[in-house]
């Protein structure tokens, strides 16, 4: 791409401005004259699949050139460890320059509403703020050099069942709450460059054709000045998703012709056009700047992905300390994923790696000698590849076993059926379990799978840990260095807790999003759901104190945070302490408590640091929807810090303020909401006297009139004339 004056795309004919608005290929987009260069886009998230030219189809998915395929976000988004993810961001913008790419089609923020979603090993969390924070952080990295990120998929793109029509029907709390919060965290902090709009329908509209979210959220409220591009195929109606904010589509339908007809008969104003093509043309300048590398060093990426594949493996479960294993020589490595590692999930963010790790390589170098299959990854029955695991088992003093998913199993464009490894698998562990002295079982999956029952000593969820996550495993299981990752997602006994169970994926176009705010740890905490492990867990090799909380209030309906942190244990290891806004309620209206920032503090033995966090209104806030807006209330809520969602080591009680904002009383509100309000209650009291409140009446009758509308007073003729609430709304108005 070379650079080009600045020459306004006004100048240009309707024609050339509506071919700006549609790629020129499958990965390019239209270029004008010598006014605007063509850009190329390719995925993805977590490592480039920059396809061989001549194959540039949509589905040409294996068929790329070689580059490094870092940890998915199910695994880079479990570091918790914002740092690495920019240093990732910057690694994968180099390799897009080097292969000739201007904007990178990643990072995917969606929110992982069930464990189920095929996609989930593309998303970072079931939480919006972890999501937003290692969002933005990937974004930073990959425009650090110049390079543009693309943020996908916006928004509420929960499932792949019927992804291109389904209707995700939600109300407006849970989707400024869970679903567009991640989106707006980036967009504020991080600046991407492009967003994708995703194929799905949100309340029976489609993304790319929706105004409110394109323009009244994304540009008005947010103040979104980058390109807005389509999924790939996610246009259903050109003219209608140009009219709703959508700046790009791609790839090209070859329907340009329909937007110069809309604008000739009046159907569309030119002006949408005109300011569609400028943002191309925008984005075309800002990447002009990018810096521009011939190539990489293919081994330092490599290490990099180990790195990052090492800091966001979770240790689940480690009793008796079995891990870190003191040596290799009498250990059986189990199951053909140690030696056929699965590192990536299908789809298309595919990657064909530069190299590939496996843990049995890895573990050989190291001393292990006893290998044995004891499964096929095509989940056949093998006896005789079982009997043979088994055997070496017990003849071991540590069985290592490799489990985890398929890839057919999980991907992109099919959702899950169940929380199950697969039969062959599960029976292996069984057996193994019955004979090996102890057992530890390494897992690599995009999506979380039932845990709850296996008898083993300890579990490693190393998830899909790209290319270089069998030497990760290696390090971590002989302790090199201690796991540091944390779960981003809840790992449920059943599937029947999940909170989305009965909701998902819904049928007959349309899936409704039942369980509203209340997703993973937001409805598991607040209902006190027994899990199998819980939102923001893992272990380490050594363990963390905490004390020393101190708030201190900053201004109004603001905090500092501090406490002390420190590694009482004998190994260096990271902790991540998380922050948690609380609220108790007997009868819940928001969930029980909150991710509102997290730390990722690395220690060694015997050191300890003071973290700091602020909270903010928005922290506390709710989505009102009579108010169209955020609301603070006045009183009491807590701060919790801790290890986890379920392990809250201090908490300190404070008093919100409240955002003094008074709602507006109607003829429609309540005799409560009139008693109870700061302007409204003396005007009513001075005119009724203790007419509806004496304390002589029945409390039940009391109650029962509170609920009742004022203006009801006056139907039921029971004391208010219409003219007398008429003159009491006049009152307090204005
Ligand atoms: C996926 C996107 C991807 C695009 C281009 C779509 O099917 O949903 O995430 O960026 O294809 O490959």
């Amino acid at each position: 791409m070379s650079q080009t004056e600045p020459v306004s795309v006004n100048e240009l004919t309707l024609e050339e401005k509506a071919s700006l608005t549609s790629g020129n290929s499958t990965w390019r987009t239209t270029a004008v004259r010598d006014v605007v260069p063509a850009l190329t886009l390719a995925d993805g998230p977590h490592g480039i699949r920059r396809q061989i030219k001549g194959s540039g189809d949509a589905l040409g998915l294996l068929d790329s050139v070689p580059a490094t395929c870092f940890p998915p976000a199910v695994a880079l988004g479990s570091s918790w460890d914002a740092a690495l993810a920019r240093r990732v961001g910057a690694a994968l913008a180099r390799e897009a320059s080097a292969l000739g790419v201007d904007v990178v089609l990643g990072p995917g923020v969606n929110i992982k509403r069930s464990p189920l979603c095929g996609r989930n090993f593309e998303y970072f969390s079931e939480d919006p703020h972890v999501t937003g924070v290692m969002g933005a952080a990937l974004v930073d990295g990959i425009q650090s050099r110049g390079i543009g990120a693309c943020v996908k998929h916006f928004a509420v793109n929960n499932q792949e069942t019927d992804r291109m029509r389904i209707s995700a029907d939600v109300d407006d709390r849970t989707l400024r709450e869970i679903y567009l919060a991640a989106f707006e965290h980036i967009v504020r902090e991080a600046g991407p460059y492009a967003v994708m709009s995703s194929y799905n329908r949100i309340n029976g509209v489609h993304a790319s054709e929706n105004h409110w979210l394109l323009t009244e959220v994304l540009r008005t409220e947010w103040g979104y000045d980058g390109l807005v591009v389509s999924d790939w195929g996610a246009v259903n109606d050109r003219v209608a998703a140009l009219a709703a904010g959508l700046d790009l589509e791609m790839p090209p339908t070859r329907t340009d012709q329909e937007v110069v007809d809309a604008v000739r008969e009046g159907r569309l104003d030119e002006q949408t056009v005109t300011r569609s093509a400028s943002r191309l043309h925008a984005l075309t300048r800002r990447v002009a700047s990018a810096e521009r590398f011939e190539d990489w060093d293919v081994g330092a990426h490599h290490e990099l992905a180990r790195e990052a594949a090492r800091g966001s493996a979770v240790l689940l479960k480690n009793e008796h300390d079995v891990l870190p294993l003191p040596s290799l020589s009498r250990v059986a490595v189990v199951g053909e994923l140690a030696r056929n590692p699965r590192y990536q999930g299908f789809g298309s963010s595919h990657v064909v790696p530069t190299r590939l790790d496996s843990a049995w390589d890895a573990l050989e170098a190291a001393g292990a000698s006893t290998f044995a299959a004891g499964y096929r990854l095509d989940g056949a029955a093998d006896d005789a590849l079982r009997q043979e695991a088994v055997e070496a088992a017990a003849d071991s003093d540590v069985a290592l076993v490799f489990l985890g998913l398929p890839g057919e199993i999980e991907s992109e464009g099919f959702d899950r059926t169940s929380l199950d490894l697969p039969g062959v698998q599960v029976q292996l562990l069984r057996a193994v379990a019955k004979t090996a002295p102890k057992v530890v079982v390494v897992l690599t999956n995009g999506g979380v799978v039932s845990v709850a029952d296996w008898e083993a000593d300890a579990i490693l969820e190393a998830w899909l840990p790209g290319q270089a996550g069998g030497s990760a495993i290696a390090d971590l299981l002989l302790g090199v260095c201690s796991p540091s990752g944390r779960l981003t997602e809840t790992i449920p006994r059943r599937l029947a807790d999940v909170p989305s169970h009965l909701h998902f994926p819904g049928g007959d176009g349309h899936v409704v999003y039942g369980e509203g705010r209340y997703v993973g740890y937001r409805y598991y905490d607040t209902l006190d759901v027994d899990v199998a492990y819980p939102f923001g867990h893992g272990l380490t090799y050594t363990r963390f104190e905490y004390s020393d909380l101190d708030v201190t209030e900053t201004g109004p309906n603001e905090w500092a945070v501090e406490c002390t942190v420190t590694n009482a244990g004998t190994r260096a290891a990271a902790e991540v302490v998380q922050l948690y806004a609380a609220f108790d309620e007997d009868r819940p209206t928001r969930p029980r408590h909150e991710l509102r920032g997290f730390a990722k503090v690395e220690l060694a033995a015997g050191a300890g640091t003071r973290v700091s966090f602020t909270l903010s209104g928005r922290d506390i806030a709710w989505w009102s929807v009579s108010r169209g807006g955020w609301r603070i209330d006045a009183g009491p809520f807590a701060v919790e810090v801790g290890a986890s969602s379920r392990d809250i080591r201090l908490r300190a009680s404070l008093t919100a303020a409240g955002d003094g904002q008074v709602d507006a009383l109607g003829r429609m509100s309540t005799l409560g909401e009139w008693l109870d309000h700061p302007v409204g209650g003396p005007v009513l009291r001075e005119r009724i006297g203790t007419k509806f409140t004496d304390a002589d009446m029945p409390p039940a009758l009391l109650e029962l009139m509170r609920n009742i509308p004022l203006a009801k007073f006056s139907t039921f003729g029971i004391g208010l004339s219409a003219e007398f609430v008429n003159g009491l709304v006049a009152a307090v108005s204005g």
